[in-house]
């Protein structure tokens, strides 16, 4: 069975509890729950972390033929608006990868507004709360 690998950076382990307003009161174990019922052809795999190297390794990772990974989901959090090094691992794997927001970034702050690694990147799918996921699964599925 084929892996789709989703990837959470920074400051996602609080997804619930951080800034509900913005980010909704559901946790990322209940998406987790949701996308495997859904998903079940696949083995949906997640990985989070707040350091930035640990994400460039998770990414290495999932190139690795035995990873048979289909493909990354990757909400980079903060790391999206300053990280060449993330940028520079997406662009050195053969894996198509994903970006999503759960927030619609565009209509937040300016620093917001760019993303380093959208060049690299698929496809960017934001602004649909926990739904991003999905939608980013979806994307992925049919490219
Ligand atoms: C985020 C948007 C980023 O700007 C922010 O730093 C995050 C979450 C989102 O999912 O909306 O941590 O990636």
């Amino acid at each position: 069975m084929k892996n789709i690998m989703i990837i959470n950076g920074p400051n996602l382990n609080l997804l619930g509890l951080r800034e509900p307003e913005i980010y909704g009161s559901e946790t990322m174990e209940d998406c987790m729950l949701r996308l495997r019922r859904t998903y079940t052809d696949y083995e949906l795999e997640y990985f989070q972390s707040n350091h930035e190297g640990d994400i460039i390794d998770e990414i290495h990772r999932c190139a690795f033929p035995d990873a048979e990974c289909a493909g990354i989901i990757l909400n980079a959090g903060a790391y999206t608006h300053t990280s060449l090094a993330i940028a520079d691992a997406i662009a050195a794997v053969n894996v198509p990868v994903i970006e999503v927001h759960i927030s619609n970034v565009a209509a937040r702050e300016a620093i917001r507004h760019t993303s380093l690694i959208a060049p690299v990147c698929r496809g960017v799918i934001a602004g649909f709360g926990l739904d991003s996921y999905r939608l980013g699964i979806e994307a992925l599925l049919n490219l």
